[in-house]
């Protein structure tokens, strides 16, 4: 069996797939959450193939397996392996949570959720009736959008591409008050909204940008969240903090889609504050 490697140790088991797995944060914060709550588990990062993909959501079905957790790129990828989904990743088109439900798995969605906590629990923030543009149209901005419109706020969208913040639109229209919107037009809506929302990429260190994804650095009038969180500061926030805006980045995000797996694979409330620790001493590590 493909992860027999990793199942030889006793206890139970839980996965990240993605492409690239060296860079997962995701092991440190559940194997810290899963120590603290004394359950017996261990989380392993994997990285798979295209081609290695469905053998290895196949071997997830091990009784010794809890779930895995899905990121780029394939998100997407999993849906027709799985067995059922639940509401949150219908309406999301994506996985990033699988859940191994004696033997059938569940594709779960916990983006959504844990951005809408990262900003209620996190930050103190409501959204509730609130004016929020969002950058970016991808699969991350999908799950941002969602979760603020089922909470009642008003969403505007500003994307590099405006044919893909369309479809955005087009796909979660039903689900709220949500509009595309162009340059010049864009910036006044910031100017007017309490919260502006980064979901672009621009900003990552990875992408060696050190630009802020905004023309000339306007900002709302009362918080910027970049789901980034590395550097855990982006230029982006760095202004909005200057300009005395209250920001917060993406360990949040991370930590409560986290934390809404590791509760819907254990039935427990997830240790937040360890998860927060922990990740954040491996982010302080990196430098
Ligand atoms: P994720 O799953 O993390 O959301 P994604 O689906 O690849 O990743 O989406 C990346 C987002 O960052 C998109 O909105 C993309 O804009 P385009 O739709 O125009 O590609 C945005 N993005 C990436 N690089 C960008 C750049 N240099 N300037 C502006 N937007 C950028």
């Amino acid at each position: 069996m493909v992860l027999d490697e990793y199942l030889s140790k006793e206890g139970k088991h839980g996965f990240v797939i993605s492409s690239n797995a060296s860079h997962s944060l995701s092991p440190v914060m559940h194997n810290a959450a899963f120590k603290h709550a004394g359950i017996d588990a261990t989380y392993h990062a994997l990285g798979v193939s295209e081609a290695e993909l469905p053998e290895v959501v196949a071997a997830l079905r091990d009784p010794r397996v809890l779930g895995a957790n899905v990121t780029i790129p394939y998100k997407h990828a999993v849906i027709p392996l799985m067995d059922d989904l639940t509401a949150e990743a219908h309406m999301a088109k994506a996985v990033n949570t699988i859940i191994n439900e004696g033997g059938k798995l569940r594709g779960h969605n916990t983006d959504s959720t844990g951005f809408l906590r990262s900003l209620k629990e996190g930050a103190g923030y409501d959204v509730e009736g609130r004016d929020v543009v969002m950058l970016g149209a991808g699969g991350s901005a999908r799950a941002v959008a969602l979760a603020l419109l089922r909470e009642g706020a008003t969403v505007g969208v500003y994307n590099r591409t405006f044919e893909k913040a369309q479809s955005l639109e087009r796909d979660l229209s039903r689900y709220g008050d949500i509009a595309v919107l162009r340059l010049p037009e864009a910036e006044r809506a910031i100017m007017r909204a309490s919260l502006l929302v980064n979901t672009t990429s621009v900003g990552h260190m990875a992408y060696g940008e050190a630009d802020s994804p905004l023309p000339h650095g306007i900002m709302p009038r009362e918080m910027v969240v970049d789901i980034i969180y590395r550097p855990t500061k982006t230029p982006l926030l760095e202004a909005a903090e200057r300009q005395g805006r209250k920001i917060q980045n993406g360990v949040a995000m991370l930590v409560y889609q986290g934390a809404d797996a590791f509760t819907a694979w254990t039935g427990k409330p997830a240790p937040i504050a360890v998860m927060f620790k922990a990740l954040n001493e491996a982010l302080d590590a990196e430098g």
